[in-house]
């Protein structure tokens, strides 16, 4: 295990795939059958580059002492700005572009500066790690009002650092240290449902060789490689495994032995996020549990004797009135950290300096964008640069805005896209796509032509007529509403030339009325309604809706709440969501009942309270693809962008209750799978005329200005729709 040769590494990693890849066969490759179609919050808009401003200033920074050192193309994120280590300047296919290590932080604004970058990149529908060497001309142009880019100069040099990898795993928070890669990747199945398949892994450079550091049936997030390499520091929940938690994790602090993640040991009880300055010294972040802000801490490890929770000190080094968190050191800095903030006077996340001494912030991206959100600060060795990602903003290389991204599958005869828009459905014949933006529903071709705001109004979920022609039926109303909300069901007409006369009103009674399916042959649509109180499952006439024969028939009942129902394509079930096994737990399973009520079962429930939710038959009804928490959570909520529910991936099931497979492996939240009966071709498909954009919510939680006391806190956000 220890010294794997490259190519048993790629072996073993295919290996550890879920079941599916035993399901291919090379010498018959399975033709081509259907494509599924998703949702990620936000992701559509993430365009991230990694950027880099000098840490010492004499006046504040201006645009153009900010570098953009990534390419411009995907999502590039979680920065780390490396020693170049013989075992990273061999990687590169040319000589290391200059010979110089760092420049010296008196220098640093004349001489030229060269960059060991190792960060996140989403390319091809994957995620990787990459290795950028890159020289850069830092002259500061005479009257420059921009960011500059460091593509703007050769020379070059752009690796992938891990090979024999899936396409399908997460891969996060890079690390070099000498020969070793250190980082997270989701390649291997957990054992138990609902728990997180993030595991801390390092790969030698040299050799490939790749071990878990990990142990089996734990997962660790955010890990931070000591300056010497000899120890790595992790977020973990232990044994104890994730309860659900969405904001900031009660994750513990864990410390191994880099070389093979032996004498694991827990230093601190509650905090995410640690960064070592030195082998005994490391600062991390916790949500404080006197005052309730977020706030940075420093821990110190014993020099001699057993290290426990007892035997570290723990600081705290932020005060409260901001919250501050992930925060970034450099090896031996104890003059300054680099942190990310959000002020209550902002509304976006900026990275600042905290000055050890004085203890004081220096806001530092706030005068470069200040409208931007900066992300997940890093620090050059010579603690003279911090890095970050923040959208690349309006520029040339930039890449075009996708209405689908397409993703790898772990099927072949299965094409899997992400949709910018939310509930997307195929048209019956495939040409042609219905999605829901806020507010108003959507048709677009499937190639990216020809899309029209067909309702304007507040919608969720979307149906397409599997008969006549043209024809989308939706929710209209509030999204995540309280059970008496004015929500009904209507149809569309979408081809009808008159935009404002296209709707046919189909429920009238106003009781949140959503999710309309419509059986095979076009004669029934089954739908949720609040109308006894609770939410429960009714079917009605299809073209006459409430006020046809036999008006609305009860399918469910009970106190509890039964969602997101869907028709299967042989008509024979009716899938939908429910919290029936321990209602109002906010625990979600899948079951499955016959369009006349009988045959009632569950089919899949993630662990005891976690959720399985938006289940949609595949075209030949024998399975169904869904989003749930089963596979936990991958990666601190706070080092991303706002999600509701920062931990959805999309599944498929076997009706039979086998072959559950994971689709999507990732740290958003993936959402409303819809499952089209004609094969798109596994490529990108771009908007055509719908430029560039970059708009994403930062986390709610950290719009909360806390009280003292820490636990009644004043909601900013009060009113927003929260999971
Ligand atoms: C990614 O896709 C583009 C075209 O879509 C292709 O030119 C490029 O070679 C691909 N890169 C990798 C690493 O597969
Ligand atoms: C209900 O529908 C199922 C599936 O079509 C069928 O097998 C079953 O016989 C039906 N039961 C009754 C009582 O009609």
């Amino acid at each position: 295990m220890k010294t794997l040769p490259l190519i048993l590494c790629c072996i073993l990693i295919n290996s550890l795939l879920p079941t599916q890849s035993a399901v291919q066969n090379h010498q018959n490759p399975p033709p081509p059958t259907s494509s599924i179609i998703f949702t990620t919050l936000g992701r559509s808009s993430y365009a991230f580059d990694l950027f880099t401003l000098p840490t010492r200033h004499r006046t504040p920074p201006s645009p153009s002492s900010e570098l953009r050192l990534t390419d411009g193309a995907s999502v590039n994120f979680n920065g780390h700005f490396a020693s170049p280590s013989p075992a990273l300047l061999s990687l590169s296919p040319q000589p290391s572009p200059i010979q110089q290590p760092f420049s010296t932080p008196a220098a640093a604004e004349e001489t030229e500066p060269e960059f060991h970058l190792v960060y996140v990149s989403e390319r091809n529908g994957s995620c990787n790690i990459y290795y950028d060497a890159i020289a850069f001309d830092s002259q500061p142009q005479e009257s420059s009002s921009r960011s500059r880019s460091a593509m703007e100069i050769a020379p070059r040099v752009q690796l992938p650092l891990i090979h024999g990898h899936d396409g399908l795993s997460l891969k996060d928070r890079p690390t070099v240290v000498g020969d070793k890669l250190v980082y997270v990747s989701t390649h291997e199945k957990s054992a138990e449902p609902r728990t997180s398949w993030a595991a801390v892994y390092s790969t030698d450079l040299k050799t490939g060789s790749t071990r878990r550091l990990t142990p089996i049936g734990i997962a660790d997030f955010s890990p931070a490689v000591s300056p010497s390499g000899f120890l790595t520091a992790v977020a973990s929940y232990g044994e104890n495994g994730w309860n659900g938690e969405v904001e900031e994790l009660s994750t513990d602090i864990y410390v191994f032995l880099t070389r093979d993640g032996s004498e694991r040991v827990k230093i601190v009880e509650h905090g995410g996020w640690p960064s070592w300055v030195d082998d005994s010294t490391l600062f991390f972040h916790r949500k404080s549990e006197e005052d309730g802000w977020i706030s940075v801490y420093k821990a110190i490890l014993p020099n001699s004797g057993p290290i426990s929770t007892d035997s570290v000190t723990v600081t705290r080094i932020t005060p409260p009135g901001i919250h501050a968190f992930t925060p970034a050191t450099s090896p031996g800095n104890t003059d300054f950290i680099a942190v990310a903030t959000r002020r209550p006077t902002s509304s976006y996340r900026h990275i600042e300096l905290f000055d050890l001494v004085n203890n004081e912030f220096t806001e530092l991206t706030r005068f470069v964008s200040p409208q931007t959100h900066h992300l997940n600060p890093f620090l050059s060795p010579d603690s003279g640069r911090v890095g970050y990602h923040r959208c690349r903003g309006q520029s040339n290389s930039g890449d075009p805005h996708l209405l689908l991204e397409s993703l790898h599958s772990p099927r072949p005869d299965v094409s899997l896209f992400r949709i910018d828009g939310s509930y997307p459905v195929f048209s019956p014949a495939g040409d042609r796509i219905a999605y829901v933006e806020m507010p108003g529903v959507y048709v677009v071709n499937r190639d990216g032509s020809n899309r029209r705001r067909v309702f304007p109004g507040m919608a969720f979920t979307t149906e397409w007529d599997p008969v006549r022609p043209g024809i989308v039926y939706t929710a209209a109303g509030p999204t995540f509403a309280p059970v008496s909300s004015e929500v009904d069901i209507i149809s569309i007409n979408v081809d009808h030339a008159d935009v404002d006369n296209n709707v046919k009103k189909l429920t009238t009674n106003g009781i949140n009325n959503a999710f309309p399916s419509l059986s095979p042959d076009g004669k029934w649509i089954v739908f949720r309604s609040g109308l006894s109180g609770q939410k429960n499952l009714y079917i009605m006439d299809a073209e006459k809706g409430e006020a046809g024969d036999g008006g609305l028939r009860k399918l469910t009942e009970g106190p509890w709440t039964d969602t997101m129902c869907k028709w299967s394509p042989d008509g024979e079930w009716i899938a939908f969501s429910s919290d029936r096994h321990d209602p109002g737990s906010g625990s979600f399973a899948i079951y499955l009942i016959h369009p006349n009520g009988t045959g009632l079962r569950k089919l899949i429930q993630s662990g005891a309270g976690g959720r399985c939710n938006h289940p949609y038959f595949s075209p030949d009804s024998k399975s169904i693809v869904f989003t749930t928490d089963y596979a936990g959570i991958s990666a601190e909520p706070i080092s991303n962008p706002h999600h509701y529910q920062p931990y959805g991936d999309i599944f498929t099931i076997k009706l039979d209750g086998s072959e559950l497979t994971r689709w999507t492996q990732n740290s958003y939240e993936d959402g409303t799978p819809a499952w089209g009966q004609m094969y798109m071709e596994p490529s990108d498909v771009k908007w055509p005329n719908y430029g560039p954009g970059c708009s994403f919510e930062d986390c709610y939680f950290l719009d909360e200005i806390p009280t003292s006391g820490g636990r009644d806190r004043n909601l900013k956000t009060s009113g927003r729709p929260r999971c």
